[in-house]
Formats: C-alpha cells, structure tokens, sequence
C-alpha cells in the first residue's frame, strides 16, 4: 500500500455523517469502495506529477476529503497557491479562482478541471463595462471582488475577497468608491461602513450570485420559531436583510472558524451546501438546522475530471493569461494583500 492510499472505510468515516441532497452529498461504504480507486489514482498521480490540488469548500466532499492538499475560501486559497512549490496547481473551484493562482503564479501551470467553470457574479460583468464605468465615474477608486475574471480585475484598482470586503474598503485613501460586481454586497459595505459612521460615497453593480439570492428572510424567520437557540450565520453575498439578522457574516473560512469556537450547537448556515458538508463531517456534535443551495458551478468538479486534468489536460483545462492583463491584475491582489493586512 502507498503511503498516499486510503481505504474505504478511513473515507467513509469522514463522509458518514454527510446527509444532503437527494444523493450527491450521501454516502454509503459501498459508494466509498466504488470512489477509492480513483481517489488513489489521482493521490498517486498528484505525486509522480509534482502537483498539489487547490479545492474550494463548496466542492463535493468526496473531493475535499479524499484528493484535495488545501482547502479554504478564495484569501486562503490564493495564499496557499502562492506557498506551494509544487509545479501544478489544479485547482478545483471556479475559473476565476484558478486565474487568481495563475495571476500570482505565472511560472506554474494552472489546471481547472470543472466542465461549468462559470460563476454568476464573475459572468455579470465584462472589462468594456468597466471601462465605460470609469468614464462616468473617474473620481472612484474601482474595488473588485475576487469573483471577477483577470480583464475585469486588470480595469480596477484593488481586488477583494469576503475575508477583507470591509477592511480593504475602509483602508482604501479615497471617500469615493465604485464597488464590483455584486449588488447585495456592495450594499452590505454601504450599510457597514453608515453604521461605523464613515463617510463615503459607494456605488455599486448589479449583479448577484444564484445560490446567495435565493435566501430570504423567511429562511431565518422558520428556523428562529423552530431552533431559537441556533446561530445564523451567513456570507456576505447575501441580502442586508439577511445580513442585519444574522449572528455572524463573514468568508466561509470564516463562518467554520466561528464555529468551531463558539459553544453554540445548532446553525443555520446560509451560503452553498459544501461548508454545511463540512459542518456535519468536522463537527459531529454540532447540528445543522434549514436547508441549503448548491452552486452547480462548483459541483461540476468530479474525480473523474480531475484524473482527466493530471493525466493528459484538455486545452480548456489550462489557464493561459497574457502578460499584460496578468501585471495589471496582479497589481489589484497586491493592493489587496496591503490594505488588507493594514
Ligand atoms: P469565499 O471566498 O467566502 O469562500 O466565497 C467565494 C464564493 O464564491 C462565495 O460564493
Ligand atoms: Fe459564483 Fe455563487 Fe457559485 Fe460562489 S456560489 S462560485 S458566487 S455562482
């Protein structure tokens, strides 16, 4: 047995307790007999190859606990790409994503094995638009979030992610500000930065993520009747309303840490299906409370496509970026990186 090989039974330990959706996220000792086998081809492969995975917590469980090295929200991610000495990354979340590793790590090969490697808030807006916003508001500093593609990111001026929204934003040297591309966060950051009583003018874009929009008040409302005693804690994507009643908001790294250290054991946790797999598989004692959305984006990466993306890549599968886009990119997740650790 390699030293990189798992059983079925160590992986069905971490995935018993896993009970969402109809059968993606429910697991069986026969299922995990069944996924081993490529589990260790891709672990063994990862080795011969020199490569390390990247997976985002929405990502399907048999991925984050069988194959993946690190797992994080987008800040953590693009920190861990930049540590890594390994010569691939694959990177299995979101294009955007693995363009953010690509951008830091431009002697690298970057591999997205997703077949939808979309994202909603990252296909709401082009780098044209951003160019005719900057024509009609050219006193604003442009803040990105990091769900944006490298052509957006290089028309902008800092990069955020939901780990730094509001400190970036607050240590940015200017009280005008164009926030992009998610509605329901650059309102969140207005409404922050009225109640801390900073002065500045926030404009925002129109679009929104799919999985985030789709929670209300009522989600909350069902599960305060029923659990009073459960936290609700939601992400930054949602809407103010949302967000104004919630017992914490915060990156979904963040939302695990506050977690695993309150004393509180019943959640409500109002972002994608893959940090409430988390929940259930790391904290066995805690209970999850309502229901949770799934980003289809992020569950199109399966084990098979990534055996596929180490073994012989498609084109698609690579992340090529021109020089140019990626420095000025590169710079906006600079000034991230020092606004936010100011
Ligand atoms: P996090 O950086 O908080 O993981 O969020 C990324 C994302 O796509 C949320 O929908
Ligand atoms: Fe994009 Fe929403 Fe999916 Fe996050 S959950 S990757 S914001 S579509």
């Amino acid at each position: 047995m390699l030293k990189t090989e798992i059983t079925a039974e160590q992986l069905y330990e971490k995935l018993k307790n896993i009970k969402l959706g109809a059968s993606v996220c429910q697991y069986s000792l026969r299922k995990c007999e069944e996924l081993v086998p490529l589990i260790n081809e891709i672990n063994e492969l990862k080795e011969q190859k020199n490569a390390v995975i990247l997976a985002h917590s929405y990502i399907t469980p048999e991925v984050i606990y069988g194959v993946a090295d690190f797992v994080g929200d987008s800040y953590k991610l693009s920190r861990d790409a930049m540590a890594t000495e390994a010569r691939t990354i694959v990177f299995v979340a979101v294009r955007f994503m693995g363009e953010t590793a690509k951008i830091l790590n431009p002697e690298k090969e970057v591999l997205i094995p997703a077949l939808q490697d979309g994202c909603s808030l990252a296909d709401s807006i082009d780098a044209q638009t951003v160019r005719d916003l900057r024509r009609q508001y050219p006193e604003h500093t442009f803040i990105c979030y990091i769900n944006t593609t490298a052509q957006v990111k290089a028309e902008c001026d800092v990069t955020v992610t939901s780990a730094n929204v509001y400190k970036v934003a607050e240590n940015v040297p200017n009280d005008k500000i164009y926030f992009l591309p998610d509605k329901f966060m650059g309102q969140n950051l207005k409404n922050y930065m009225e109640r801390r009583g900073i002065k500045k003018d926030i404009q925002y874009y129109s679009g929104t993520c799919y999985v985030h929009e789709d929670y209300g008040m009522d989600d909350i409302m069902k599960v305060r009747l029923e659990y009073p005693n459960a936290k609700i804690v939601s992400h930054p994507e949602c809407n103010s309303a949302i967000i104004d009643n919630s017992d914490f908001v915060g990156s979904t790294e963040q939302m695990l840490k506050f977690m695993r250290e309150t004393g509180s054991r019943q959640f409500l946790m109002l972002t994608e299906c893959g940090l409430s797999a988390r929940l259930q598989s790391e904290f066995p004692d805690k209970q999850l409370v309502g229901s949770c959305t799934m980003c289809k984006f992020m569950k199109s990466n399966t084990l098979g496509d990534i055996l596929r993306a180490l073994k012989e890549p498609l084109a698609r599968d690579r992340v090529l970026l021109d020089e140019p886009t990626r420095l000025r990119a590169l710079k906006t997740i600079e000034a991230m990186f020092l606004y936010a650790e100011k």
